[in-house]
């Protein structure tokens, strides 16, 4: 949680500017970054069991008793800990995000073991050069036991958009759904466990995909659910779809990519089909957060990927000159910032 400067300090250090505001800044890293260690040695879980001491739970988590407790009490000034003397507590913060599901250990996880390190190797390479030596997918396939980490990550933000996007998008009729860039697979999941009489075809990376497979099994759908290794756009994709998802991808394209992946879409749907894409937009967002978020998240895909966060405009463009019509836009109330927009083929 962001520490909350007092009244006193908002106006003496931010109004003022009497003291150096940006030290909010750091103590966000670092809360990031302390979060995640914690969450790497099991503290969360192991207070999701009932309270305990720093020695208590060094004990059970092979950890350094000292440095433990320094850290637990920095976690309880951050907001994620509560401390009532020597003793540790879940916060309702972690209570809700850190232990529950949907939460969102599994995407600190991912920027602290993904996208900082690549990061640190790659953004001034991208300052000067606009685009990294190699995409984050690239290295994670020169790191292949880094993908489900990215996976679970990607899974993680999903899990929280999900209802908000099923509510939006109605899979009912519908028979055949093409996932591009689908992952881990949640968002087929959740239509195929919308909509009984539809099956899902979830295409990426080949080794992208064992997430995907192992989360249809524990939703017993791996009957329903199929995959293609391959590239997006330059691989079979399969055809007969009347459902199309394309969530997440388009920032990592160039506009040319974009254009050729929908065109491939539309070749592999049936007249009738709708494609379904999911992303963040320029300027986008009901609120300041989401709308700093997004710029932010704009730079983090240019330095993952070479990549960047699209206007609408352009994106209905790719569509309709793809031969998509009856373009609309949605922008997700309930997952501020994020926008869908829909087209169909003439049937
Ligand atoms: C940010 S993730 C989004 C995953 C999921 N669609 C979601 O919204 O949570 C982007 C996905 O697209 C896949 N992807 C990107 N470029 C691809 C390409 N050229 N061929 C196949 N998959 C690709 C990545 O492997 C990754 O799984």
């Amino acid at each position: 949680m962001p520490h909350v400067p007092n009244l006193l300090e908002r106006l003496y250090i931010l109004r003022a500017n009497r003291a150096p505001g940006a030290i909010y800044d750091l103590l966000g890293g670092g809360t990031v970054k302390s979060v995640a260690l914690a969450a790497e040695f099991g503290v969360f879980d192991a207070l999701a069991e009932g309270p305990a001491t720093a020695g208590a739970l060094a004990g059970r988590l092979d950890a350094d008793e000292d440095s433990l407790a320094m850290l637990c009490r920095f976690l309880a000034r951050a907001g994620y800990l509560t401390r009532d003397g020597d003793t540790y507590a879940l916060s309702d913060l972690s209570d809700r995000w850190m232990v529950g599901d949907p939460g969102l250990v599994d995407w600190f996880t991912f920027w602290d073991s993904v996208v900082y390190p690549f990061w640190d190797a790659n953004a001034a390479t991208v300052l000067r050069t606009g685009e990294p030596d190699q995409s984050v997918y690239e290295w994670l396939d020169d790191h292949p036991d880094r993908w489900p980490t990215a996976q679970r990550g990607f899974e993680a933000v999903a899990k929280l958009a999900l209802d908000p996007t099923l509510d939006n998008v109605d899979v009912t009729g519908r028979s055949h759904l093409v996932d591009l860039g689908g992952g881990h697979g949640r968002y087929s999941i959740g239509a195929c466990q919308a909509n009984p009489d539809l099956e899902a075809t979830v295409v990426d990376s080949p080794v992208a995909l064992d997430v995907a497979r192992e989360n249809a099994a524990a939703a017993g759908l791996s009957d329903r659910l199929h995959t293609i290794g391959g590239d997006l756009l330059a691989d079979d994709i399969g055809s007969g779809y009347d459902l199309g998802f394309a969530f997440n991808v388009v920032h990592g394209f160039t506009p040319d990519e974009n254009r050729r992946l929908f065109e491939r879409a539309a070749d592999a749907m049936d007249p009738g089909g709708t494609l379904v894409v999911m992303d963040q937009f320029e300027g986008a967002g009901p609120i300041a957060t989401a709308r700093a978020m997004n710029d932010f998240i704009g730079f983090t895909y240019r330095v993952l990927l070479g990549g960047r966060v699209y206007r609408f405009e352009q994106v209905e463009a790719w569509l309709r000159d793809a031969g998509f019509a009856d373009v609309e836009r949605i922008d997700l109330r309930r997952a501020p910032g994020v926008t869908l927009v829909t087209g169909t083929l003439p049937g």
